[in-house]
């Protein structure tokens, strides 16, 4: 049964395709109404969320099928106890396909190995978010034609975020790429990402703590927020979580096309008044998100089904 953990459970030319499926149901919608008429998706969420769990549910909407779910442990016999494969054994009796976020990092692997339908890794802990690249994928295709021959700034708490992670294992499959880390010291980008990922796929990549000096080099600006929840200590959160916050003055440097992204929930780590910018794609990225995953569903029942 092929479930989604992580993004590079897909090969290059599937995420190709998915970009493409995607695109095609942004022009066409009506075509796709009908496409999972008596399917059932079921989003088991562990962990809050609103983006990934409302376009998960508005894209099976979309695509003519239903869904069930939970947005909360506490909403679930997790509460009292029950492990995560006996929940989606039973989950795999009720509906077609599962979306699961969890804050254990390898839940979704261990719901994959014990589920009978297709599992899509919503997030698990500090790991992986492959739907949130997908979705990020997805925007700058759309925003700037090629997902090839860009400098990517990747901006803020880059020890613990799973979008940044999963994002840098994408996109150093591609050509032409340069990666710009902009973190605190404390919340550098792990290790062994730098040498799994970034050394072994020689991806030239540059570190700074400063904001500023790395804008005006930048094709895509992608800006993530210090997750208090990631911290074991209240007093390290407060220190570092307005470490970077962009504005229109940081921004006057900037290139005139740049694409300034941010998986959201945002906190203070963009100003509002960057919303109006025409270079703030932060929300297309939202809407993207639904057509991506509307893609993915398509494509994991199809699988599923033969
Ligand atoms: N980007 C993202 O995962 O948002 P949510 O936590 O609201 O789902």
């Amino acid at each position: 049964m092929r479930s989604l953990i992580d993004i590079l459970d897909l090969s290059m030319e599937e995420i190709d395709e998915l970009i493409a499926t995607a695109c095609d149901i942004i022009d066409n919608p009506d075509k796709y109404a009908e496409s999972c008429k008596r399917k059932k998706l079921a989003t088991l969420f562990f962990e809050p969320s609103t983006r990934t769990r409302l376009s998960f549910e508005a894209a099976m909407l979309e695509l003519g099928g239903s869904v069930i779910g939970f947005s909360a442990a506490n909403n679930s016999s997790a509460a009292k106890g029950e492990s995560v494969a006996d929940t989606v054994k039973t989950i795999s009796c009720y509906a077609d396909i599962i979306a699961m976020r969890h804050p254990k990092e390898g839940a979704a692997l261990v719901a994959a190995q014990n589920a009978s339908i297709p599992v899509i890794n919503a997030g698990d802990g500090g790991h992986c978010h492959p739907t949130q690249t997908l979705t990020d994928l997805l925007t700058i295709y759309r925003e700037k034609g090629r997902l090839t021959d860009l400098t990517v700034g990747l901006c803020g708490d880059l020890k613990f975020g799973r979008t940044v992670h999963s994002l840098i294992n994408a996109l150093s499959r591609y050509t032409g790429i340069h990666i710009v880390l902009i973190s605190p010291e404390e919340l550098k980008l792990p290790s062994y990402i730098k040498k799994d990922v970034l050394q072994k796929k020689g991806i030239p990549y540059t570190q700074t703590t400063d904001l500023e000096a790395a804008i005006p080099t930048l094709d895509i600006l992608y800006m993530t927020r210090v997750q208090r929840e990631r911290f074991f200590n209240e007093e390290d959160y407060l220190r570092l979580k307005d470490s970077y916050i962009l504005d229109p003055k940081k921004l006057e440097t900037a290139k005139p096309d740049l694409c300034i992204m941010h998986p959201l929930p945002r906190v203070n780590e963009i100003s509002v008044a960057v919303d109006d910018d025409p270079r703030a794609c932060y929300f297309k990225q939202v809407l993207c998100g639904k057509y991506a995953r509307m893609a993915l569903i398509l494509k994991l029942l199809k699988e599923a089904s033969v």
